[in-house]
């Protein structure tokens, strides 16, 4: 069976993006594969080193995974903090990588420019390193963020996963984790680490809009529907959503907020329901507050059995603690054999 891992940062509550665009194809693969799905909290501390967050952080993704299917009984569940295995590889890791390559990642650099408030869109090639270097910015970017992709790799790595379930926003950092498998096999001359593939269900996966009208569903956003929320909640946020006084023209193309709203209720609801909305909007007869019904029923039917088990485990916690044990002692079993070749192949020996 292949291996197959993948992880989701806590830094909140898990949405319907998450859901969607990760959380589905993670309980799809548990029947087939040999799954290990973690919740990334040192990953967190790039961004969110919040001491009194961090544990309800964890929590909340744990929570969140359990309910929306992701089975104990079959897949490894862990939390990245309890296998100290992944830190140390990502320390070796690091001695193979180089400061260059790392300033370029793409979600380095969008994160350092947010950080050091370099106006995105009138940026230039070269300003996120002149800025790092600028001693009169107060700003500082952490080397942690510098090594996100490595931390990542060694999360891969250490249980030398087949396969990575990820949506397309990881794809270099899974570029990134091949290359660094390759360099480390050919420096030390083995054939140790297998390079492992992004993979989702072919071209299903969706990335979900957020509810304002701008780009993705996220956290931070302040635009996403949790997979916690209560109907009513869902039914507040869907009516809030931005649109307007409708198509004059027959067949006009929709606007991004618009079309935002039919790419939610193509997920979550039936193909006739979309094609009634669609042709109301071609005929010019669509009306809003139909489809925010509509689209605000679809969401609470497909998330009010996760939101009933969330309910119900998050209050159970003899529960997660055997759970993030057991999967502890699981991952470990894998990891502390992959880090005692590591050492060797290092060349780190015993007196
Ligand atoms: N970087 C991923 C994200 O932001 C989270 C992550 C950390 C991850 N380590 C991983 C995903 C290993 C897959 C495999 O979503």
């Amino acid at each position: 069976m292949d291996i197959v891992l993948s992880g989701i940062r806590s830094t909140g509550k898990l949405h319907l993006g998450n859901y969607f665009g990760a959380l589905r194809n993670f309980i799809r693969m548990q029947e087939e594969n040999n799954c290990y799905f973690f919740i990334a909290d040192i990953h967190s501390l790039t961004t969110h080193p919040d001491p009194t967050m961090l544990h309800e952080n964890v929590k909340n993704v744990l929570v969140d995974y359990l309910a929306a299917g992701i089975d104990p009984g079959k897949s490894v569940i862990y939390v990245q903090s309890d296998v100290p295995e992944t830190a140390e590889l990502y320390l070796y890791l690091n001695m193979h990588v180089g400061i260059g390559e790392l300033m370029r990642t793409t979600s380095f650099k969008d994160k350092a420019r947010q950080q050091l408030h370099i106006d995105r869109l009138n940026s230039e090639e070269g300003d996120v390193e002149r800025e790092i270097f600028n001693e009169n910015n107060k700003n500082s970017v952490n080397a942690g963020l510098l090594t996100y992709p490595v931390l990542m790799a060694a999360d891969i790595l250490i249980h030398r996963a087949d396969k990575v379930p990820v949506g397309k926003d990881q794809e270099q950092h899974l570029e990134m984790t091949r290359k660094f498998a390759r360099r480390f096999n050919n420096f030390y001359g083995v054939e140790y680490f297998k390079e492992p593939v992004a993979y989702n269900f072919g071209n299903e996966l969706v990335k979900i809009p957020g509810l304002d009208g701008s780009g993705k569903m996220g956290k931070s956003e302040g635009n996403a529907i949790y997979l916690s929320d209560s109907p009513n909640e869902i039914e507040k946020k869907v009516k809030k959503a931005l649109t307007d006084a409708g198509p004059r023209v027959p067949n006009s193309p929709k606007p991004d907020y618009i079309e935002n709203l039919f790419t939610i209720l193509r997920v979550v609801s039936t193909a006739e329901v979309v094609q009634h909305f669609e042709d109301k909007w071609n005929n010019c007869e669509i009306r809003y507050g139909d489809l925010k019904k509509q689209l605000a029923e679809d969401i609470i039917r497909v998330l009010s059995p996760i939101r009933e088990r969330i309910l119900e485990i998050e209050r159970d916690d003899a529960y997660l603690r055997k759970v993030t044990m057991e999967g502890a002692e699981k991952a470990r079993e894998n990891t502390s054999k992959t880090i005692a070749d590591i050492r060797e192949i290092v060349g780190f020996k015993r007196f």
